[in-house]
């Protein structure tokens, strides 16, 4: 396959989501023959199994930019140890009607940074969890728990200096998976 487009799911909704720059610089990182689209998650209605035969025009949208994309990468902040509620309602969403998931098979790299200097560990973890039982075949190593300190990113909006050759070499390693796994 010569072009491989990517599906990005950034858990904030936040204006200002340091999560989100991650993902905008991140993908800077990668090759030509790779593309990324933010795909939007904040016009989801909650997810309710009544609607399963009946899905929202947003929901529909989701599940075509999923199932049309060769890869995933998610890129999430922690809320409270976990996963932030609207990253699971669009996991949730696109896993349904029952038998025409969205989600099955798809290579998937995991991100996040947080303040904190756990960098999003425990959210990370709690995500890759749900990525199994929805048949995402996600990315083990490199693990990227970021730390959001002063110069993560530059003045351009990449990321910067002190982190680039980290991240440089986790977007190399999930190149190659996506490569590996893409149908
Ligand atoms: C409801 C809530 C819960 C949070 N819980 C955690 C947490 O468990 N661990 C952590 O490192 N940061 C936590 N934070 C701080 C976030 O890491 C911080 O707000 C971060 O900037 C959110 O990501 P964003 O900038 O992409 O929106 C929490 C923030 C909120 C709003």
């Amino acid at each position: 396959m010569s072009q491989y487009q990517i599906a990005v799911i950034v858990g904030s909704l936040r204006k200002d989501s340091l999560n989100r720059k991650l993902a905008s610089s991140v993908v800077k990182l990668a090759p030509s023959e790779f593309s990324f689209k933010q795909v939007q998650i904040s016009d989801l209605p909650l997810y309710n199994q009544d609607d399963d035969a009946n899905q929202a025009e947003s929901v529909k949208r989701l599940k075509n930019e999923i199932k049309g994309a060769q890869g995933l990468l998610f890129v999430t902040p922690e809320y409270n140890r976990s996963i932030p509620g609207v990253l699971k309602n669009a996991i949730d969403h696109a896993s349904r009607p029952y038998g025409q998931s969205a989600w099955s098979g798809k290579p998937a790299g995991v991100l996040g940074t947080s303040p904190g200097a756990t960098g999003t560990a425990m959210a990370q973890q709690h995500l890759r969890n749900v990525l199994v039982a929805i048949g995402v075949l996600t990315l083990g190593q490199p693990e990227a728990f970021i730390q959001a300190r002063e110069g993560l990113f530059d003045e351009a909006g990449n990321i910067g200096e002190g982190s680039k050759k980290f991240l440089q070499n986790w977007m190399d390693q999930y190149v190659v998976w996506v490569k590996k796994h893409a149908a």
